[in-house]
């Protein structure tokens, strides 16, 4: 799939999150008075549930938000036609999915598919879905560590574009998850930042599983 570079720099970021928007933070900071330079400003937060740290970090860097909860749609599918409306009223060139704890559905994917960016606390293919931390440690990997990929319509499984590795120590128990996954979002939060910074400057395009950075038409 060919994926164009952003209409005009910066690229617009619709960023998605439900829980303590760290990987938001570091976004926004790394965006900071600089998005020409950055190449991409987020012009809006959306999560599933209000009152999250998340939505706070928001609302202090002066954003618009909105909030798509499920339980207030009749159906899945009605709750991602509001997503999709809420999320495409901002016209973003990116979706970034940022700890958002939601699988989007079809109607999501038709509108933004190939431009839904998520990032996920395990080295992918392995421990995919809500619980990479624990798994990893579970299954006793010396090595996990974080991926930033697209969106496809299976859990975890879209194109991989950038991972970095975080090695599991013998300190590392079971019980020990929450130490763990902060040692691997303090490398996540790079890796997004790098990430996103080069899609949006440089132009992707998709083919099968394989994602180029740059040189977009070349
Ligand atoms: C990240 O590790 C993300 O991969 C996972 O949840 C965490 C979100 O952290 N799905 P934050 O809300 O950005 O602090």
């Amino acid at each position: 799939m060919a994926s164009p570079p952003p209409s005009a720099p910066p690229a617009r970021l619709v960023v998605l999150v439900s829980g303590s928007g760290t990987n938001l933070q570091a976004l926004l900071d790394a965006i900071g008075d600089d998005p020409e330079g950055y190449g991409a400003q987020v012009v809006a937060v959306g999560a599933d549930r209000p009152g999250t740290v998340g939505l706070e970090r928001a609302e202090r860097a002066g954003l618009p938000t909105f909030v798509c909860r499920v339980r207030e749609h009749a159906t899945r599918e009605e709750w991602d036609a509001a997503l999709t409306a809420a999320t495409a009223a901002h016209r973003p060139d990116l979706v970034v999915s940022a700890g958002f704890m939601k699988i989007v559905g079809k109607r999501f994917l038709a509108e933004f598919g190939g431009r839904v960016v998520n990032t996920h606390p395990a080295l992918l293919p392995s421990f995919p879905g809500a619980h990479g931390v624990r798994d990893a440690l579970a299954y006793g990997v010396k090595v996990t560590g974080c991926t930033v990929h697209f969106v496809d319509d299976g859990v975890d499984t879209g194109p991989i574009i950038a991972q970095s590795a975080v090695e599991v120590t013998e300190e590392d128990t079971p019980e020990g998850e929450a130490a763990l996954h902060e040692r691997i979002k303090e490398v996540e939060r790079k890796l997004l930042v790098e990430a996103v910074g080069r899609l949006a400057r440089d132009g992707y395009r998709i083919e099968g599983r394989k994602v180029h950075l740059g040189h977009v038409g070349e």
